[in-house]
């Protein structure tokens, strides 16, 4: 019996933690039926919980009675046994499970739970259809895998508090029945029955709450915090999610990232037993379009973007020439090792990709054998624009160039797409490093095409740059912002900013959002109100906790570290929420559900 925080009064040990050292003990264990093979004169059962897995044996000469039990046991019934540990013989041995050596010859035995056939094997785990896996998300939870996640999750969250309980911040709980305020994706509205025709929002972020906190001198606090967001589902997104939170009073922006920084240290050597290098490199947000198309980028491999403008700048090619001079674009490119990588087919497709995200088109330019440029525009090169190109680039036989011109944003971000497609493809990815970076400086805002107006880069709190504040008055979209985001293999991890502590400003910026007076008040009221009762300078990040887990599990999806998450289309399978509900609730909360017209 080894002397264990699980022993209870029905068991005394736990199933994968059965060893040779207890050969000869009697143990008693309690879980699931994992499997069971009846070889007539013997019975054998896999006996499972949650730490692993060790072989049962029922023989009719011995125990009668519990060999009689067994025969009628089927997978996934709960059981608790009373037995021996013995050693197998040899030729039985299981080097693949920690138990595979022993194995426990049962007394007694006793059904808690029987169980239906499970809709899936276990052991088919994530090659079970995910819906199904979702619907029976129970018994899902059961593998080995979804044990793993789960408890992963918990460990990196365990670490997490005490990393921050050690450097001086306290845990508070934020409403989640909040206000709506216009901040970015689109609110979650619960009605209210005591004030009709009124409505709560579900919290985006605790972000005007932390910001308070901050206001009544709580100087550091972080929270683990459920956010609600009704936007479009991805891979990496749900609509409730998990954000690690928090705000810190008195700071620059080296503060607030030097915490950042020892929490993924303090997380990797706890929960992993692995150093990172530190400090985490930093890249300017302007530096990171130019280079890797994206404010997310992946620098686990090169494919670098390079800006070609200037080889082209007297071109005699009509497009280049159109860009650069109507309309004030840039031409940029990447450089692959080896042309033969990619079929002819395989470059019309990404011709295809780089129209499809916005960009005119995509040339391209091998280089042979002799360094001669191979392309259909190599015709339209004069000798000084195909030299400079090969100095520029540094190109080697047989490179392949593609090449997008266009305006500054949709070259970048084509190239882009391209390069992260292309490192996949080409399998350049070293999926066993956890690559960070920092990328500073965003903008404060951009225009929004779709809506025709400026909206804000992070969220409108974010303090603007010093040294660009002066265009606030003139040109906004010039300014830029205290931005930190902390990304993770080229996915966005974290976000966070220093914050504006001056209500002048702040209303100001809601005014360059295009808030009026009466909108301003309406909305965030309370909040200019409490900025005129004296604000700490402060600063704070918000880092999704469901993408630090999945990335940190190296797993692709974040449902599969939420125990309980919905599918693409917001539904849980498992519940049948969101559900109708009956008149009467409705009637309560004074809502009444009006039939769209057919058009
Ligand atoms: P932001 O909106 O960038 O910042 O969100 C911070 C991080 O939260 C994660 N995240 C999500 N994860 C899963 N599903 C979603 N739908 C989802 N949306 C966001 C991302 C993201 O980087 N209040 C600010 C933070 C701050 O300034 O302190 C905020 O929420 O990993």
């Amino acid at each position: 019996m080894i002397d264990s925080v699980y022993k209870t009064a029905m068991r005394t040990d736990l199933c994968g933690e059965i060893s040779k050292d207890l050969k000869g003990m009697e143990v008693t264990l309690a879980g699931w039926v994992n499997k069971r093979r009846d070889h007539g004169k013997l019975i054998f059962l896999d006996l499972r919980d949650f730490s692993g897995i060790v072989q049962l044996i029922f023989s009719p000469d011995k125990y009668k009675n519990s060999y009689e039990t067994a025969r009628n046991i089927r997978s996934e019934y709960v059981i608790s046994i009373n037995g021996k540990v013995r050693m197998r013989s040899k030729e039985t041995i299981n080097p693949s499970i920690p138990t595979g050596e022993i194995e426990i010859v049962v007394k007694e035995i006793k059904i808690l739970s029987i169980s239906k056939t499970p809709p899936f094997l276990l052991e088919d785990g994530n090659k079970v259809d995910e819906n199904t896996r979702l619907k029976y998300r129970y018994i899902d939870l059961r593998t080995p895998e979804m044990q793993r996640n789960i408890r992963l999750r918990h460990e990196i969250a365990a670490a997490a508090r005490e990393y921050f309980n050690s450097k001086g911040f306290i845990e508070i709980e934020t409403p989640i029945m909040a206000k709506s305020t216009p901040e970015g994706a689109r609110d979650f509205l619960v009605p209210s029955r005591l004030n009709p025709g009124k409505f709560y929002a579900l919290p985006q972020s605790p972000q005007l709450f932390k910001q308070i906190l901050m206001i009544s001198g709580f100087d550091r606090c972080y929270q683990i915090a459920r956010c609600f967001r009704d936007e479009d589902l991805r891979a990496d997104r749900q609509p409730e999610f998990t954000q690690i939170d928090l705000e810190m009073s008195f700071v620059e922006v080296d503060d607030v990232i030097g915490i950042i920084e020892g929490l993924f240290s303090y997380i990797f050597k706890e929960v992993f037993n692995k150093k990172i290098k530190l400090p985490i490199r930093r890249i300017k947000w302007k530096d990171s379009m130019e280079t890797y198309g994206t404010d997310k980028p992946d620098l686990r491999y090169g494919l670098n973007i390079k800006d070609i403008s200037s080889v082209f700048g007297k071109s005699e090619i009509k497009i280049f020439n159109d860009i650069l001079k109507n309309n004030n674009g840039c031409i940029k490119s990447i450089v692959i090792d080896d042309s033969s990588n990619l079929t002819r087919k395989e470059l019309d497709d990404l011709v295809e990709m780089a129209k499809n995200n916005g960009a005119g088109g995509l040339v391209w330019i091998k280089v042979d054998e002799n360094m001669d440029l191979q392309s259909p525009i190599a015709k339209y090169m004069s000798n000084n624009e195909k030299r400079d190109l090969i100095e520029n680039l540094n190109l080697k036989k047989k490179n392949l160039i593609l090449i997008v011109a266009d305006k500054f944003i949709v070259t970048c971000q084509v190239l882009g797409i391209i390069r992260k497609y292309l490192a996949e493809k080409l399998k350049l990815i070293n999926q066993d490093e956890f690559n960070f970076v920092w990328v500073c400086e965003f903008p404060l805002f951009e225009w929004n095409e779709n809506e025709k107006r400026i909206t804000s880069v992070n969220h409108p709190f974010t303090k603007p740059d010093e040294n660009t504040a002066s265009y606030l008055g003139t040109d906004p979209l010039k300014v830029n912002s205290k931005t930190y985001d902390i990304i993770l293999n080229g996915v966005e991890l974290g976000g966070g900013s220093l914050r504006i502590n001056d209500a002048s400003l702040q209303k100001k910026i809601f005014k360059i959002l295009g808030l009026d007076e009466k909108r301003i008040e309406e909305n965030f009221g309370f909040f200019i109100k409490a900025m005129e009762y004296g604000v700490p300078p402060h600063g704070g990040l918000g880092m999704g906790f469901d993408r630090l887990v999945m990335l940190l599990g190296k797993l692709n999806n974040i449902r599969e570290v939420i125990a309980f998450p919905k599918t693409q289309s917001a539904v849980c399978m498992l519940t049948g929420s969101p559900s109708n509900v009956t008149e009467e609730q409705l009637k309560e909360v004074s809502i009444k559900i009006v039939e769209e017209e057919s058009k």
